[in-house]
């Protein structure tokens, strides 16, 4: 179909959850066996990838302006390809290419694999060359060359065979799951990512041990309701148990879990498994039934304090992190200081706040008009929330200076002769090294806190050391 062309160098910029980084990562791994340089800056890219999400506005508005800003590019090199892919390409389609005509192409979730062919079919149109037609891809005439739509979703679609580009280090994510089979009334994930799509045991396994090899030590497995992961008759807990015996891995997590799915079993794996870390991000969203049932989350605070106990009885020290939703439609000032009391009962370590973001299509936009929450009033309850938990953070890490932790090195740290690395339950802690330890783990006493991160030092020699 394509004719041999010059070596193109490709730039891909992600935003949202980790799912959506490590579809970035997936991209990067097609385009490079598709012949692309993977380059790290748009600004020396023949084709550059805005991997994007649609999770609330403030997500998209920010893209949007991202994306115009690229579109400057192009003045000087009018050939460079600005594609924008992910979920607010799936969600917005060929909307976007109204809003944005100096975009070329929006590609949805499951239609990377097509990636290197429809970049150059998108070549070939160009250059007035013959094409052969590509299933699935909607073509917009334009005068400075055509747009291309992908956006069909596909159930089958799992990325079987494929390999992300991964940045070298002792950290990698593992996609287990893609998709979600729950609806959540505000959320628009299940409508830009389909249904649950699972991958086989085998082949996550394996990848692990790949991953190993190279090196790698720590491993997150990943999807959005990771926990409810399940293939032929191996369970999720099942599968944690075996990626964490697999040579060389000493810190298995996962994320996000949905709170029904955390099982006895799974809470048996956690507290038995060694390399399994003490540390769960389990989303909540929000604190009171009624609330809870009208978002379409399918357990009651009773229950879900039910699963916080479950964990802490058999892991005591877990460090539990957590997403809130404030100002859900409908919700009362007395149903948010529910919420207010959740997170006084169950003390999470963290919280990711938002305020609740209307999301075309999703089934929380056909509430009565009414309901809806004054934006002044949804910022007072986030900023009161922010403060309640931030407190909370507060005093559990103020509880925590004096302790000696495994620290898995991470990065640099910000002021020089500095290197930051991260505990088992999640905490990030800052302490005078040398860069070239990255990837090693060591042993650090906590001597202060900032509220949410540490400072601390080194006690004695560190464990391994990275080559
Ligand atoms: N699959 C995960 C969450 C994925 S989205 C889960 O089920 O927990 C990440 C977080 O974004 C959610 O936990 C939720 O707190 C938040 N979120 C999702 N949709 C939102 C919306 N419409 N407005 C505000 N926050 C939202
Ligand atoms: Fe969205 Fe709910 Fe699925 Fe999480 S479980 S991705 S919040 S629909
Ligand atoms: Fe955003 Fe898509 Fe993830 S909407 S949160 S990037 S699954």
């Amino acid at each position: 179909m394509s004719t041999q062309r010059p070596p193109a160098r490709a730039y891909v910029e992600t935003y949202g959850c980790q799912m959506n980084i490590s579809d970035g990562e997936l991209m990067e791994g097609i385009l490079e066996r598709g012949g692309y340089t993977i380059v790290d800056s748009p600004d020396a890219a023949d084709v550059v990838l805005v991997n994007t999400c649609a999770i609330r506005e403030h997500a998209e508005t920010r893209v949007l302006g991202r994306v115009s800003q690229l579109n400057g590019l192009k003045r000087d090199r009018p050939d460079m390809v600005i594609g924008v892919t992910g979920c607010m390409a799936q969600r917005m389609g060929e909307t976007l290419l109204d809003q944005a005509p100096y975009v070329d192409l929006v590609m949805g979730p499951d239609g990377y694999r097509t990636l290197p062919d429809v970049l150059a079919n998108l070549d070939d149109k160009r250059a007035g060359r013959t094409t052969t037609t590509i299933e699935d891809v909607v073509e917009r005439p334009r005068k400075r060359g055509p747009q291309l739509a992908v956006l069909q979703l596909d159930v089958d679609e799992n990325y079987q065979g494929l390999e992300q580009r991964r940045a070298d280090g002792p950290s990698a994510w593992v996609p287990i799951q893609r998709g979600c089979n729950h609806r959540c009334t505000y959320c628009i994930v299940p409508y830009v990512r389909g249904p649950e799509k699972n991958r086989a045991t085998d082949e996550i396994v394996a990848e692990v041990r790949g991953l190993a090899e190279q090196g790698v030590t720590e491993i997150t497995l990943l999807g959005q309701t990771v926990n409810s992961w399940s293939y032929d008759d191996v369970t999720f807990p099942r599968l944690l148990q075996r990626v964490g015996r697999v040579d060389g891995i000493r810190r298995v997590r996962y994320t996000s879990p949905h709170p029904n799915d955390v099982t006895d079993e799974l809470v048996e794996v956690m507290a038995t498994e060694p390399t399994v870390c003490a540390h769960l991000h389990l989303p909540a969203q929000a604190g009171n039934n009624r609330t809870l049932k009208r978002m379409l989350r399918r357990y009651t605070v009773e229950s879900l304090l039910e699963k916080i106990d479950l964990l802490r009885a058999a892991i005591p020290d877990i460090a539990l992190s957590t997403d809130i939703i404030v100002a859900f439609p409908g919700e009362t000032h007395e149903e948010f200081e529910d919420t207010l009391d959740l997170m006084r009962v169950a003390r999470f370590h963290e919280a990711y706040t938002y305020k609740y973001s209307l999301r075309d299509g999703t089934p929380a936009t056909r509430l009565p008009e009414e309901d809806f929450v004054d934006p002044d009033e949804a910022q007072a309850r986030l900023e009161e929330l922010i403060r309640v938990s931030r407190g909370i953070q507060a005093e559990i890490n103020e509880s925590e200076v004096g302790r000696v932790e495994d620290v898995l090195i991470e990065d640099e740290g910000r002021d020089p002769g500095q290197i930051r690395g991260r505990t088992e339950r999640n905490k990030v802690v800052v302490f005078d090294g040398d860069p070239s330890r990255i990837g090693a783990y060591t042993r650090v006493r906590l001597e202060r806190t900032t509220g949410s991160t540490f400072a601390g030092s080194e006690v004695g020699r560190p464990v391994t050391v990275s080559a």
